[in-house]
């Protein structure tokens, strides 16, 4: 089986071309590289052994992207080409919904025209809103999102919905993930975000490898036990795992699936500075702030259905997730610019 991963050169993307060449797949990665380095794809050579086919594209770009599906002939789809960034989506909204959703339809129409019927697409727990109880189930009403880039996950799954509904051949995994940390054990693949880390880990590690003096833990008066935000993660080559089980599951099934990807076990913020100064032996210098505009207090996964109808199980501690993010800092100070 041949599986096109558009945005396959980004954290999550490379973690999963790893996970499907080592399964006996066959991948090829498109991206225009505008958060991600070929370096990685490289290094998902160098890990796996195995010859990646690969492409500088925008997937907004319907003739490129035309050309490509037809030489490449995959058999399935999986979406990773999102700009994801909460804080820029509110600043940059068109820029945003152009690129989500234009992306989105442009893989739908360059399938509709080869025949292509097996889509996997990178959701988020955002799509959840602000207004569910927590466990976040997946028959839970979507929608309130806090920001554009939720919006664009609601809206995208709105999209692939009403297109499986109007083509029966057709199959749709929707993947939730919650929060993906960690990295590949080799330590050549990793997190490598462009300027001032958003999220956590990413920052953690770069305090750890000293290219940030401190943390800025956004509130800690959070109605939670210690007063920090909890959050569900999960290591990246856990969900990569779950890619190749939902395509695998996309190939004998027709429709729309909806599976949450995360451990259903929350942490605080507190809790993953002490687990990862813990398993790395580094202290982390850390200050409290104010609380970050859109930030809930709590919310983790139920991931029940993944388990029982995916065969999907999440296997690393929150141990390995901090190992393997300092393995890859360490190795990688200033990310993929090493080379
Ligand atoms: P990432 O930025 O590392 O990867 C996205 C990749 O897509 C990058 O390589 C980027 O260059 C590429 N890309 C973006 N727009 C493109 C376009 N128009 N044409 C070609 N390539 C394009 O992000 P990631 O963390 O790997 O996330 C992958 C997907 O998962 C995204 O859709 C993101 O919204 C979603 N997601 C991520 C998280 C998270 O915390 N990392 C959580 C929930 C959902
Ligand atoms: N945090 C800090 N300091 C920082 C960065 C983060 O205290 O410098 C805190 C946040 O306030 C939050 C927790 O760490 O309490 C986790 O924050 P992240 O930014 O790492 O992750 P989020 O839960 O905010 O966001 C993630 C993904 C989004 C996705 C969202 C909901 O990054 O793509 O989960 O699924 F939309």
């Amino acid at each position: 089986m041949k599986i096109l991963l558009a945005g396959g050169a980004g954290y999550i993307g490379s973690h999963t071309a790893v996970e499907l060449l080592n399964a006996g797949l066959e991948v090829v990665i498109v991206d225009n590289y505008c958060n991600s380095s070929p370096v990685a794809v490289k290094r998902v050579e160098e890990i796996t052994g195995k010859k990646v086919e690969s492409f500088e594209a925008d997937i907004k770009d319907k003739a490129k992207i035309l050309d490509i599906m037809k030489q490449t002939k995959p058999d399935c789809v999986i979406h990773f080409a999102g700009l994801k960034a909460v804080g820029e989506s509110v600043k940059l909204p068109i820029t945003y919904y152009r690129n989500n959703i234009d992306t989105t339809i442009t893989l739908l129409e360059c399938m509709a025209e080869t025949g292509v019927k097996s889509f996997v697409f990178s959701s988020s727990a955002t799509v959840y809103g602000e207004e569910n109880d927590i466990p976040y189930v997946e028959t839970m009403r979507r929608g309130s999102c806090s920001n554009p880039y939720g919006w664009t996950k609601y809206m995208m799954e709105q999209i692939l919905e009403d297109a499986a509904k109007a083509d029966d051949k057709l199959s749709v995994v929707l993947l939730r993930y919650f929060n993906p940390i960690g990295a590949h054990e080799s330590g050549k693949i990793g997190e490598d975000p462009q300027g001032i880390p958003n999220n956590l880990m990413p920052y953690i590690a770069q305090v750890a490898v000293g290219r940030r003096d401190h943390l800025t833990i956004f509130g800690n008066d959070y109605n939670t036990k210690d007063g920090t935000c909890r959050r569900d993660y999960i290591h990246v080559m856990d969900l990569a795992n779950g890619h190749l089980k939902a395509v695998e599951y996309a190939a004998g099934n027709k429709g729309v699936s909806v599976f949450n990807l995360g451990t259903g076990q929350p942490y605080s913020v507190l809790e993953i500075v002490n687990a990862f100064e813990k398993a790395n032996g580094i202290e982390i210098k850390y200050e409290f702030g104010p609380r970050r505009d859109g930030d809930l207090p709590e919310f983790w996964a139920n991931a029940d259905k993944a388990e029982k109808i995916l065969n999907w199980k999440t296997t690393k501690t929150l141990e390995d997730m901090c190992r393997d993010t300092w393995n890859w800092q360490k190795n990688n100070p200033k990310g993929y610019e090493t080379e």
